[in-house]
């Protein structure tokens, strides 16, 4: 029997490794998915799983399928999950769950196993996407049915497995990053009385120590895709990297929110998006020249809808493809410039312009216009509360 299982080279994982072999008698394949989360964590990330005891360890760069198919489409329906997460974590499951199933599919393998805990979204993700699209491999989720309840209890089963490792037994933050964001739960976060210190920020400077003065920068869209910094031609993966950096200096990005969980309870996360955050930013700012009212609200209603089937796991659904091809449509209008301004962690526009603008300085200063004629307005109102009109009406003969 052979199992491919999701390896990050964290204690976890390292742990189910050997706790596979144990129980299930499998020959273990460790998959690593390199989504961006840095040099770091994939460091030495191959011996570290043969060591553990996988038979083999297979390391797959799915950076630009991340942005391409995922980020960048999500960016464009607009989708903030409660109104402040950019979906950073949700983003990477079903482009990590779908290489993992072909590789599990290539070697011929007849399990997938991943190392999520089974209080949170992340295991409803993966095992979604396993099932949308290789419902006959069985699913193995270890912290589902192994006894281990500390981080003590995983180095002394890995002692005991003369696995080597490096991990300690405190670790304050439950940590998860790709090139998009970073996550923080846990620790002193459990309790949302309590602040999280600058030790829980990896990423951006705090607000306090950003620069003193502001920062400019401009991007430039073309039917909804970032074409252009300043100017300068762009390619997605330098793009959010160089962004990335821009929104770090000034101490943009950071949110510290209470989320609802899809598994019903709420858990308390901070969350670092430096460079979605500006482009979040500018989508927003150049939406606002160029979409009619219905439009815009319709946009935020595929917004949410969207916001919610990416952070419940739903990627591979019809669902996801009918909100995406009208994310898409009402992308065409998306042209134009936006210059933001960073400064101490906030993101706000400065100046914007699109050759789709229906913003007209036009009819809104000349007295006389031939699109907006001032007497036209009251017809428009007498109708618009006509309704109201009647009410008030009648009150008034039964009074
Ligand atoms: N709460 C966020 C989400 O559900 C972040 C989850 C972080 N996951 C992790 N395995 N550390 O998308
Ligand atoms: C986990 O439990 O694996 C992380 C948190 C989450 O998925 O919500």
């Amino acid at each position: 029997k052979k199992v491919v299982l999701a390896y990050s080279g964290g204690l976890d994982t390292s742990a189910i490794v050997p706790w596979l072999k144990d129980n299930y008698n499998c020959e273990v394949i460790a998959f690593v998915a390199n989504v961006g989360q840095g040099d770091e964590e994939l460091e030495g990330v191959e011996q570290k799983a043969i060591n553990s005891g996988a038979s083999s360890c297979y390391v797959v760069d799915l950076r630009e399928e991340l942005l391409k198919e995922v980020i960048y489409p999500t960016l464009k329906t607009g989708a903030v999950y409660e109104g402040q997460y950019l979906l950073g974590t949700s983003m990477a499951r079903p482009v990590i769950a779908r290489a993992q199933v072909n590789l599990a599919l290539e070697l011929g393998a007849d399990a997938l196993c991943h190392g999520c805990t089974g209080k949170g979204n992340d295991q409803v993700r993966f095992e979604a996407a396993f099932a949308a699209l290789a419902p006959q491999l069985k699913v193995i989720a270890p912290w589902r049915e192994w006894n281990f309840t500390s981080r003590q209890s995983l180095l002394d089963y890995l002692a005991e497995k003369n696995v080597p490792t490096t991990a300690s037994a405190t670790k304050i933050y439950s940590r998860d990053a790709n090139l998009w964001h970073i996550s923080h739960e846990g620790g002193e976060l459990e309790d949302p009385w309590c602040e999280p210190t600058e030790q829980v920020w990896m990423w951006t400077k705090s607000p306090e120590q950003a620069p003193d003065k502001a920062t400019y920068i401009e991007l430039s869209f073309a039917q909804g895709e970032l074409s252009h910094i300043d100017g300068k031609e762009v390619d997605p993966i330098t793009a959010i990297a160089q962004l990335n950096a821009v929104g770090s200096e000034n101490g943009v990005g950071r949110i510290d929110i209470v989320e609802n969980r899809l598994v019903g309870m709420k858990s308390r996360g901070c969350y670092e998006t430096p460079g979605g955050t500006l482009l979040m930013a500018a989508i927003k700012g150049l939406e606002a020249l160029v979409y009619d009212r219905a439009s815009l609200k319709y946009r935020e209603q595929v917004g949410l809808e969207f916001a919610q089937l990416v952070y419940d796991g739903r990627w591979f659904t019809p669902l996801k493809d009918s909100l995406l091809a009208s994310a898409t449509s009402l992308a065409q209008e998306l042209t134009g410039d936006v210059v933001l301004k960073l400064y101490k962690g906030n993101v706000t526009v400065a100046k914007r312009r699109s050759p789709n603008s229906l913003y007209s300085e036009a009819f809104a200063t000349f007295e006389d216009d031939d699109v907006y004629d001032q007497k036209d307005a009251a017809g428009f109102i007498r109708l618009f509360s006509l309704a109201s009109r009647i009410k008030a009406l009648h009150q008034q003969q039964k009074g």
